[in-house]
């Protein structure tokens, strides 16, 4: 099955907390940002799938040819999988849209879902993303909220990249806050606060 996704899922325990689609970094699992996600918003349900493609035993949500570089044609496929999976759990437990929390081939995946089915999210949340499509559908995110997290010394995203990515949604439409932080490719901190304020002002 096409859609067959491990993952977890929590229902929601506040009325009206958005959903959050949760997608770990390489080598993580549908466990890594639960914490994270009830952190950044809380009672919001979760949905938390582990990526499919196995990359020396650690799970990804693409497959990629070196760190950095994709192999596009399966970061297509696996975008609308992903997109597919999304749709299904919606109708499984009754919940909106969600917005996408993303850590590194996460924030990969959900960038490259928002260009290629802008539908499937409600917006994203992209920490240390990357451009994920070098040429990208034409896709209209009609102001949907994004904010990318960049890590200022990440030896992983050069810098320019990142700019193009937040570049490349705000001129597909997004409404795109991008923020370099004094950070490295991991998480910090600030990340989490950044992004639970950012939730809970487009919520
Ligand atoms: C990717 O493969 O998506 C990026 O290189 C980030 C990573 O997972 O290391």
């Amino acid at each position: 099955d096409e859609s067959a996704f491990v993952y977890r899922f929590e229902p929601g325990s506040r009325a009206g907390a958005p959903p959050l689609l949760l997608l770990h970094g390489t080598g993580g699992d549908e466990n890594d940002l639960m914490q994270v996600g009830a952190t950044i918003s809380p009672g919001s349900p979760l949905l938390s799938p582990r990526g499919r493609i196995l990359e020396h035993g650690m799970p990804r949500f693409f497959r990629r040819l070196a760190e950095g570089v994709f192999d596009e044609e399966d970061v297509r496929k696996r975008a609308l999988e992903l997109g597919t999976f999304v749709d299904g759990a919606r109708q499984r437990y009754g919940i909106e849209a969600p917005i996408a929390v993303g850590f590194s081939n996460g924030a990969n995946i959900a960038a490259a879902l928002l260009l290629m089915k802008p539908e499937a999210l409600a917006g994203a949340v992209l920490l240390r993303a990357m451009v994920p499509l070098s040429e990208p559908p034409s896709a209209r995110l009609d102001g949907k909220p994004v904010l990318i997290l960049s890590g200022q010394a990440d030896p992983i995203v050069p810098a320019g990249n990142a700019a193009r990515l937040s570049a490349m949604l705000s001129d597909a439409g997004a409404n795109v806050v991008h923020k370099i932080l004094p950070a490295g490719h991991q998480l910090s901190q600030a990340d989490v606060r950044l992004a639970r304020d950012w939730t809970a002002s487009v919520d």
